[in-house]
């Protein structure tokens, strides 16, 4: 089983023909929740619709305040989707930050964005709670997320279940502003990823770069062999019954077919199973999964001004759906000279 993005599993009343649009803060490594949870499922959108990804390193300076830290992150996240298998053939990749309509868009929408739509986002209530200081781009965020979505007319958002009320707010915010100058801009439909699991990480617990708990993709051999030796389990013995629900279990299946999955839930429960070969088998798998993946993040990593032209070309394209529906609104709001 080797990771083949046009093969992998659909989900039902997959869109067809539409334009559909996400995007990816660069604030870590990519892991395997990241891929399994989400990017998994965007890439596949490509093959039979107009897909348009961006790394969204403008919304990743609420959390990353290093210069140097920022643009490695974005290289390294504009790596992984090209190994991954997004093909700028077929889609457009660009990084946000080279697309400055949508901040034009973002000051518009935000003059018609109630103080009270904002301050019901989870993301800065859940900042809040925590008692950390929450800055204004934080609290706005919401808004510069829908000029993401809304400057390209985009018809499917494919998010995580944590992103949806974002995409409800954009829908809101589209409302507000066609009320107010006129039915310009598109209400989106969100694609919410239901049907994919929650991977947990090494210490079982949610995987994610903020519990410093993942596996890494593209990390060195050593560095992933020392994050799936670390894959907590319990002190069962060999020869004893496993819970097959165990977080070593789970990341096991990540990599297995049904029937697989099926018979080593049946080993785990028959005893015999040592944990520590269990693990091995883990890092096998998972290199056997992303070896072509691996082989391509090297090749594109070597060629760095390559990467850099895909996000040029990306941003150019992108560019021109943005640049006239940038001009209707100025029009239509009364900016700049009228035409
Ligand atoms: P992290 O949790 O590491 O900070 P992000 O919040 O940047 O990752 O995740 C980007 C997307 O990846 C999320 O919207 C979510 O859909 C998906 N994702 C992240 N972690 C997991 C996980 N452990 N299992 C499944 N999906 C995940
Ligand atoms: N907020 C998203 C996340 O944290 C990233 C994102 C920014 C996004 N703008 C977007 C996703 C527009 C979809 C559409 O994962």
């Amino acid at each position: 089983m080797a990771l083949d993005v046009d093969s992998a599993s659909r989900p039902d009343g997959f869109p067809t023909g539409k334009r559909v649009l996400s995007g990816t803060q660069p604030t870590g490594r990519i892991h395997l929740g990241n891929y399994f949870g989400a990017i998994r499922q965007y890439i596949q959108f490509q093959e039979q619709n107009e897909g348009i990804y961006f790394i969204a390193d403008y919304h990743s300076l609420t959390s990353i305040r290093d210069a140097d830290e920022r643009r490695q992150l974005v290289e390294h996240c504009a790596l992984s989707y090209l190994a991954l298998g997004l093909d700028p053939a077929k889609a457009v990749l660009y990084r946000q930050s080279d697309v400055p309509e949508v901040h034009e868009l973002a000051w518009v929408i935000t003059s018609v964005t109630p103080m009270g739509l904002l301050q019901r986002a989870h993301s800065y209530k859940d900042k809040l709670a925590q008692g950390g200081s929450v800055d204004h781009g934080l609290f706005s965020y919401p808004v510069l997320m829908a000029a993401d979505i809304l400057i390209h007319d985009a018809d499917y958002v494919p998010v995580g279940q944590d992103q949806k009320q974002h995409l409800e707010m954009t829908r809101d915010m589209a409302v507000k502003f066609n009320q107010t100058y006129g039915e310009l801009l598109k209400l989106p439909e969100p694609y919410i990823l239901k049907d994919v699991a929650v991977v947990p990480g090494v210490d079982g617990e949610k995987m994610s770069k903020s519990y410093d708990n993942t596996i890494e993709l593209f990390a060195g051999q050593k560095a992933l062999k020392k994050q799936v030796m670390s894959i907590v389990t319990d002190s069962t013995p060999v020869a004893d019954p496993k819970d097959p629900s165990l977080p070593v279990f789970q990341i096991w299946n990540l990599f297995a077919t049904a029937d697989e999955r099926a018979e080593m839930a049946e080993r785990a429960r028959r005893g015999g199973l040592g944990y520590g070969d269990l693990k091995k088998d883990v890092l096998e798998r998972l290199l056997a999964y992303f070896a072509p993946a691996r082989t391509r993040y090297e090749a594109w990593a070597a060629r760095p001004d390559d990467v850099e032209d895909v996000l040029r070309a990306g941003a150019g394209r992108a560019r021109e759906s943005a640049a006239p529906l940038m001009e209707a609104v100025r029009q239509a709001a009364g900016l700049g000279p009228a035409r």
